[in-house]
């Protein structure tokens, strides 16, 4: 193995404005007792990277300037720190972006991923825009078999499409997904792997990744042409979906799947709200007795048990949803085309 340099290149947020990205020399940090030091192999673009890009004002609340953001990666130990067991030179992970203490109630009841003294990676600390970064070896993640290194570091939104659909039923059940951002797409990918009776694909005017769900094995796609309510009923004897997960970020699509979601039926809301707060037709989820649930990253272990078994299966086709594959250098064009959306997932290789 290569020694590991003292200092190196990383994107880095520098100026309090929109892009306001530079490579920076950093040192190559050193990984402290139950950390690991990373050799990074791909980081993936996310939303959250957008936020920070357009320097919204969450971004200004959570991301000090000097940051390397990136958390959806993947690497090599290259080193670890005092104490870690778990973990050898050579081994590949991906990360599990929530950095939790592990000892507070969240934390011991078995929520981990809502940890009251939790942070985020590569957003309040640094990150994966990087060749190289430390982590707690807990949240090093084993990359399972039979998955290409390649594609290791798409588990976090993966997961995220996993915590969400899990949220309510998926096997035997019906389910409309909401947003068909790389999210939303691996959502329809997993909800058909898990069995799902028939899964409901609603973007707004995204014709390439409607195109996409279809090919992912979307029963039914549906876009601003349609009147989305009416349809999802007509498709389900005019009952509503079992399960209708959010992955819009739009006021008028969780209105959407309140009003098509069966009674008794699970709403489960991904999305982040960036246009102010949606009113929620709250007389609908009484009335209709429906399970309106709020969801946060992955559970930690419990989706990524459950991501692997996809992932080992070869259930998930991880290539039709990773559309694009950039060089680090070209970072903020990878940026650029995430915005413009006509993509899946854009991967970063180091
Ligand atoms: N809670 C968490 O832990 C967490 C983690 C990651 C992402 N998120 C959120 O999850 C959501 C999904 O992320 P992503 O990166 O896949 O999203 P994205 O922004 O790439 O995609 C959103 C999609 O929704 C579509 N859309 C817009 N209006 C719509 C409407 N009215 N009906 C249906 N579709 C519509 C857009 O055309 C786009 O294709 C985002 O809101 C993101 O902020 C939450
Ligand atoms: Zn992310
Ligand atoms: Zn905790």
């Amino acid at each position: 193995m290569a020694s590991i340099p003292a200092t190196m290149m990383a994107w880095t947020k520098t100026r309090a404005e929109v892009g306001g990205f530079s490579k920076e020399e950093h040192a190559v940090p050193s990984p402290a007792a139950g950390e690991v030091l990373i050799k990074t192999q791909s980081t993936s673009v996310c939303g959250t990277d957008i936020h920070i890009w357009k320097w919204d004002q969450w971004s200004r609340d959570n991301v000090p300037l000097g940051t390397v953001t990136g958390h959806e990666t993947s690497g090599t130990v290259v080193a670890v720190g005092d104490g870690v067991s778990s973990h050898k030179v050579g081994d590949l992970i991906a990360v599990e972006c929530h950095l939790a203490c592990w000892n507070c109630p969240r934390c011991e009841e078995g929520n981990a991923h809502v940890c009251e003294n939790g942070s985020i990676f590569g957003v309040h600390g640094n990150g994966a825009f990087a060749p190289y970064f430390v982590v707690p070896a807990v949240n090093a993640r084993h990359v399972p078999n039979g998955l290409d290194p390649g594609h290791a570091s798409i588990q976090d939104p993966l997961g995220n499409a996993i915590h969400t659909l899990t949220g309510g039923p998926v096997e035997g059940a019906t389910v409309a997904v909401h947003g068909l951002g790389p999210i939303g797409l691996f959502a329809v990918n997993a909800a058909k792997a898990m069995g799902a009776a028939k899964v409901i694909a609603v973007d707004w005017d995204n014709t390439y990744r409607m195109a996409l769900a279809e090919e992912l094995g979307a029963d039914l796609v549906l876009g601003k042409d349609h009147d989305v309510v009416a349809s999802i009923l007509q498709a389900t004897d005019g009952r509503g979906v079992d399960n209708s997960c959010e992955f819009s970020g739009a006021a008028s699509a969780l209105s959407n799947a309140i009003h098509s979601t069966r009674m008794g039926g699970y709403v489960n809301v991904l999305s982040v709200y960036g246009g102010g707060t949606p009113e929620v037709p709250m007389n609908e989820v009484v009335f209709r007795y429906l399970h309106l649930k709020g969801i946060n990253g992955r559970k930690m272990w419990s989706t990524w048990d459950t991501m692997h078994d996809l992932l080992e299966q070869g259930l998930i086709d991880v290539d039709k949803v990773v559309t694009h594959r950039m060089d680090i250098d070209d970072f903020e064009e990878a940026v650029q085309l995430a915005m413009e959306g006509n993509c899946g997932k854009v991967v970063l290789d180091f």
